[in-house]
This record gives structure tokens, sequence and C-alpha cells, in this order.
């Protein structure tokens, strides 16, 4: 099993280019079912994309990865579509249940297995479920599968989420979008991968409006032209890089082939622990840090602070003066980095949903585990401040959604390698 060796506390300096968002991605693949045919550029080359091309191809839509030039080309002109998503493929990547309002809105049935509990949480579908059933879906759970079911269609309908959910919200979209009649969702989420589906899904020929959390969608007429279509970066793995800047800075580093108006609200969070960033057109400069000071924070839905960067920014917070405190309140369970990061030297108290950072502490290298995506990276960056030598297990979670991790830090001086 591969591991990652990091040789700490050393400084960072030079350019970092950000990669597509995997979280846009995934949500318009699904929305590729809907198309005749596709081009998807700027797509992050990441195991989560592999799964989810695998799903297309499973189900008969067929794809084509062009790595050179991280592109996937969509075609769909099979008759006979297998409107199957089963359970190996869903299992390890949870938004393939997204292709369950793509199937059920276009070939009227759909077959998707429940992705069950996952690491950070119980991560239900019961608000996905919701919304198709409004949208006039019968629906059943049998053996471990959502089995579904609009012999004449979907029907259009007023939908008010009980709470945010970015997947709801996407399905719901998707199942909408080639309805009778007009929908309105309420209390959506809005994140920008949410509004990337949207832009895509207008490409395609949908009438879709939003305003605040409500997304209204008009019945319209899907389009069966070529559909090009450029993925949004990665707001997440922009914010990690940005916190490895504010850990480890020598001069500065500077972070490309972004837009800064996407993510005021991490930027004003890291300016108030004292992080210096300067923004420009399409990038983001982070110099040297003096003094870093103590915050408290509180992840919420988009725009607020999001819960995959939360265990990335409590590394930062180890190294800052005096006490801060960091509320989960997306996912129950979301604190399994701690463990690690105390291994570490980190002192970190968790109490409810919320965990108490004592600062700063030296962090010392060891052997740790990585436990989900945002976890594993955040010990990355422990690893890359921490003293001595850090050895990563687990490493495959990084792989889901990292697009050259070692290469990108390396390019920056740290010294990272994968055994
Ligand atoms: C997406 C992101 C994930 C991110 C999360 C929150 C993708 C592929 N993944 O996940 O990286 O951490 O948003 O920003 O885009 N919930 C229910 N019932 C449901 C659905 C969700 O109770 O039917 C709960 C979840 O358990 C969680 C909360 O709602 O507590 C938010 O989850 P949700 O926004 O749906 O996250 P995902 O779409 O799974």
């Amino acid at each position: 099993m591969q591991k990652l060796i990091i040789k700490g506390n050393r400084k960072l300096s030079g350019k970092i280019s950000i990669s597509g968002s995997k979280n846009a991605t995934l949500p318009i693949l699904a929305a590729s079912i809907l198309a005749n045919q596709v081009r998807l550029k700027n797509i992050p080359l990441v195991k989560d994309i592999f799964t989810m091309v695998e799903l297309l191809n499973f189900i008969g839509v067929k794809t084509k990865i062009i790595r050179k030039k991280n592109t996937i080309e969509i075609l769909n002109n099979k008759k006979n579509i297998n409107t199957l998503a089963p359970y190996k493929l869903v299992k390890t990547m949870r938004a393939g249940v997204l292709v369950l309002g793509s199937l059920l809105t276009k070939y009227g049935k759909a077959k998707v297995s429940l992705p069950g509990g996952c690491a950070i949480g119980t991560r239900p579908v019961d608000l996905h479920l919701f919304a198709l059933k409004k949208l006039g879906a019968k629906i059943k759970i049998k053996n471990g599968y959502i089995i579904a079911q609009a012999k004449k269609g979907l029907k259009g309908a007023i939908i008010h989420f009980p709470s945010i959910s970015v997947g709801a919200t996407e399905n719901a979209l998707l199942a909408a979008s080639k309805a009778e009649g007009n929908t309105i969702l309420k209390n959506c989420a809005i994140e920008p991968e949410i509004k990337d589906l949207i832009i895509f899904l207008k490409k395609l020929g949908s009438n879709i409006n939003l305003k605040g959390r409500t997304i209204t969608i008009k019945e319209s007429k899907m389009k069966s032209s070529k559909i090009i279509h450029e993925i949004i970066f990665d707001r997440i793995e922009l914010g990690t890089y940005m916190i490895a800047g504010a850990l480890l800075a020598k001069k500065n580093i500077v972070i490309d082939k972004i837009d800064p108006k996407i993510i005021e609200s991490e930027i004003n969070i890291l300016k108030k622990i004292g992080v210096q960033i300067t923004k420009r057109k399409s990038s983001v400069v982070i110099n040297n840090n003096k003094k870093l000071k103590n915050i408290s924070i509180t992840t919420k839905p988009y725009p607020g602070f999001p819960t995959d960067l939360q265990a990335q920014l409590m590394v930062l917070l180890t190294q800052v003066n005096g006490v801060s405190k960091i509320k989960e309140n997306i996912f129950e369970n979301r604190f399994m980095h701690v463990q690690e990061l105390k291994r570490m030297g980190a002192q970190i108290e968790i109490k409810n949903k919320t965990a108490i950072i004592r600062g700063p502490t030296k962090l010392n290298g060891a052997e740790v585990m990585a436990t989900d995506l945002r976890a594993s990276v955040s010990l990355v960056l422990a690893g890359l401040v921490a003293d001595n030598r850090t050895i990563i297990n687990r490493i495959y979670h990084l792989d889901r959604g990292y697009e050259l991790l070692e290469k990108k830090l390396k390019n920056c001086k740290a010294e990272i390698k994968r055994i």
C-alpha cells in the first residue's frame, strides 16, 4: 500500500496552479446523461472522477478521457441504456447517487445503490428522495437499492428542503430540468459547484433562475447539439494551498487559475487570523506571515466557511497564538484527524461538536493514518510544518480528490515523496 513521506519544516515558495473542481465535475458528469454529446474541459484527473466515468460507461454513456488535455468527451447515442448504478461503483463514491435524478427524468426509471454510511457521518439520502417524490417519482428501497419509477415522466412541483443539502439540490435540479411544468426549489444549497451545474444545464437548454436560496426551473426543451463546458476551479484545493502558504511561505506563494471572488469568506477568515493575502484578478499571493492570532468559527453551507476546509484550518490553528475553536455544523463525525494530529503533538480537545485548539504547539513528525479525503490532506499540512519525518498511510483517500499533490508541493520546494 502506498504511503507519503514528508520531511517537514521546509519553507515553501513558488507557484501552484489549481485544478478543476472535483465536486463540480461529478454532478456535471451525471447531467451529461441528459445530453447527446458533451466535451468537459479542466476536469481533475482524480480517482472519484474515474469512478464516475466508469459508472457512466456501465450505464451505456460512452466516455473518453483525454488525459493530456484534462478533457472528457461524452457520447450518449445508445437506445438501450442500463438504468442501474451498482453497489460496487456507488459504495466508494457517494456522488454516484446523482445519476438517479438524470436517469429517472430521462428514462422514467432508475435503480441506484444506496451509498450507505461513510467515515465522516451517516450521510443519508432522504432529502434526495423527498425531492424526487415531490416531482412524482414512485420510490421503494429494496435489497440496498433505491428503485425509482416515473412511468409518465416527472412533473414540476414546489419543493422546500427542510435543511440544506448540496447533493439533494443537485439531484432535484437534474430531475426537474426535464420535468413537465415548472419547479421551484426552496432552501437550496448555493455552492459555486451548483452554480456551475446550472450554467451547464442552461447550455443544455434548461431555463433556470437562481435567486437567494431559491431555484426556479421552467419547462424547457433540451438541445441536441454538442455542449462544451469548462469546469470551475477547485476552491477546496485552493483553500488547502492557501493554508499551506499561511503555514510555511518563505517569501510568498502564488496560487493561480482561480477567481478570488468565489472564496471571499475563506480569504476573510485567513486575514482575520493574520495571514497576508493579496488578491489579483485570477490569483492570490500568500506572503510570509509574522504573527497569527486565534479565531472561533463554525462550518456552514456556502457562502459560510466550508466543512471541507475544517481539518486543514485546524492544522493552521495549532500554530497560532491562543485558544481557537471550530464548531463542525455539517457532519457529525468529522474530527477523525484530531487523534492523528494529537499524536504529532497538537493540543486539541473535542467537546460535542466543537474542537478547542491551543496554540502555538510545535508539531513533531509521526507515522499517521489518513481516514478521509480532507483529513488526509490535513495530515500532509501537519507533516509539512512538523519537525522531522512524517509517514502518512492509506493515501488512497488523497487520490480521490487532489490532482498532482506531490508535484505541486515539490514545485514549491516541499520534501514529499510517495513510496
Ligand atoms: C457535498 C460535497 C462534500 C461536502 C458537502 C458539504 C460533493 C461530491 N461532495 O457532499 O465534499 O463536504 O457537500 O459541503 O459535492 N443530509 C441529510 N439527508 C440527505 C442529504 C444530506 O440529512 O438526503 C445531511 C448530511 O448528512 C450532512 C448535511 O446534510 O449532515 C449536508 O450534506 P450534503 O450537503 O448533502 O453533502 P453532500 O452533497 O453529500
